[in-house]
């Protein structure tokens, strides 16, 4: 599975991929005042803004899953659901981890919503390492939303 940079003109496809993506995992285990902020146009803008840090898989213009860093942080992973389980994630992290490797970042931390059980799952066979509880500041609107996640870190080297 080839992992790319995205392209600009695949930005709406990619916020879908979020959009849908967000609601399968988070809706039912996150606060609703966070759903209304997490609309399709607020990961478009999101993913614009970050677009030289979004890596994906698929085709071009038919992505089916993406990966941003930032930092030394892998801060978003979805995948359509027709590729969950075809190892299309696996792909996109262990490219982003390679990617934060190359840049120098000795350990890698992610941020996981608690009760995401099949990340978790992922997160842990991929070497991850859940190294507590923690209130994470989420990028929401035009500031923040606390909310308390799994925090997981990996060594790169
Ligand atoms: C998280 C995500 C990227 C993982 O990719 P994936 O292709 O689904 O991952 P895999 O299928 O390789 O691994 C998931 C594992 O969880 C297991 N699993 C599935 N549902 C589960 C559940 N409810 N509880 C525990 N484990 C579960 C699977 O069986 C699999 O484990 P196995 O390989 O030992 O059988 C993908 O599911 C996704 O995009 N989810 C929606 C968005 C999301 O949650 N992103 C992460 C935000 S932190």
């Amino acid at each position: 599975m080839t992992v790319r940079d995205a392209e600009a003109s695949e930005i709406h496809q990619l916020a879908k991929i979020w959009f849908d993506g967000w609601r399968d995992a988070h809706a039912r285990l996150l606060p609703e005042e966070l759903a209304w902020l997490r609309t399709l146009e607020s990961f478009a803008q999101r993913l614009m803004a970050a677009l030289d840090r979004v890596r994906v898989a698929g085709p071009a213009d038919a992505p089916i899953g993406f990966c941003l860093t930032k930092g030394s942080e892998v801060n978003q992973l979805y995948v359509c659901s027709q590729a969950r389980g075809s190892g299309v994630a696996a792909a996109l992290i262990l490219d982003a981890e390679r990617r934060l490797s190359a840049e120098g970042v000795p350990k890698a931390w992610l941020a996981c919503a608690i009760g995401n059980e099949r990340a978790a799952r992922f997160y842990e066979k991929r070497g991850w390492i859940r190294t507590g509880t923690v209130i994470e500041q989420l990028e929401a609107g035009s500031g923040t939303f606390p909310l308390e996640v799994w925090r997981y870190e990996k060594p790169l080297r």
